[in-house]
Formats: C-alpha cells, structure tokens, sequence
C-alpha cells in the first residue's frame, strides 16, 4: 500500500497516519482547541484517555491494535511517535496543540521523547477491548 499524499482523506485516515490540523481559537483569555469527528478524524470517538504525570524519559505504547482508530494530541510538551504498519515506517513529533495524529488500525506504535511536562490525549474510536491488543511484535511481525 502506498501512503504517499493521495488527497483523499477517507482513504488517508483509514489507512495511513496522518497530521490533521486542530482548530485553535485564541483570545486574551486562552487557547481553546477543537477537533470533530468523522468529518475531521474519519471517525466518530468512543473514548477519550491521556497520559500525564510522565516519567523523564518513559516509553509508553510498544504495540499495535486490530481494529482500534486513534486520533492523538500533545495537549502539552511533546511525545515522539513511531509508528510501523501497512504503509510502511513513519516518525511524528508532537508538539503542538494545532496538530492530531491520526493512527489507522495496524500499526505498532512507540511513544518517546516524554517527559514530566507532557499530556497526550488520545482519542478512540472504540471502547476497551484488551482483544484488540497485539502486545508482542513478533505475533505483530509474523501476521
Ligand atoms: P496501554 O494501552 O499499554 O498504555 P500505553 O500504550 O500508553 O503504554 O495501557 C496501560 C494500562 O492501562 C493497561 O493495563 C491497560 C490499561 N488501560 C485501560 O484499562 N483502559 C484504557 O482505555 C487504556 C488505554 C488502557
């Protein structure tokens, strides 16, 4: 499968990880940011979890989901994000609260670059469902 830019959307997110842009409203108050669903995404959101209180140097992720659609935000500070899966290998750094990544089903995923500053929300199209894990990456290797 090639993931080179095709310009549509609805076959970029359902297969390949993209950056889409997150609309960010800013007055004197603040920064409010706001992202939708399907017409934004790909998909509608069932779950909503982050991650926070973050170790200096902590990895999180280290496998991949069956079916799961994830839309991921740096809300602060910053996670470097590796993915593999059917369009290949790709690198994202996540620094900024104008920007969601969009990580179609299939890919094994590793979060770096953490540290105490950073909260990642991610958003997800389905509920908890520890089936949907492949945890190991030769099970992942080998499918
Ligand atoms: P995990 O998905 O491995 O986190 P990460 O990819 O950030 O390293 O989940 C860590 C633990 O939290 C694991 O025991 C499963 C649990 N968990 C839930 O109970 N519900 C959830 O929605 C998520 C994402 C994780």
């Amino acid at each position: 499968m090639d993931c080179a830019v095709t310009g549509d959307f609805w076959q970029e997110t359902r297969l390949c990880p993209i950056l889409v842009p997150i609309k960010n409203i800013r007055d004197p108050r603040g920064l409010l940011g706001v992202i939708e669903g399907l017409r934004e995404v790909g998909f509608d959101f069932r779950r909503f979890y982050f991650l926070t209180e973050l170790a200096e140097g902590a990895q999180r992720g280290g496998h991949a989901h069956k079916r799961l659609r994830q839309c991921m935000i740096s809300l602060r500070g910053k996670a470097d994000v590796a993915l593999e899966g059917p369009g290949g290998h790709f690198r994202f750094r996540l620094d900024t609260p104008e920007k969601a990544l969009i990580i179609p089903p299939g890919y094994w995923r590793t979060l770096d670059g953490l540290g105490p500053e950073s909260v990642i929300g991610v958003l997800a199209s389905d509920y908890y469902d520890q089936g949907d894990y492949i945890r190991d990456y030769d099970v992942f290797r080998g499918q």
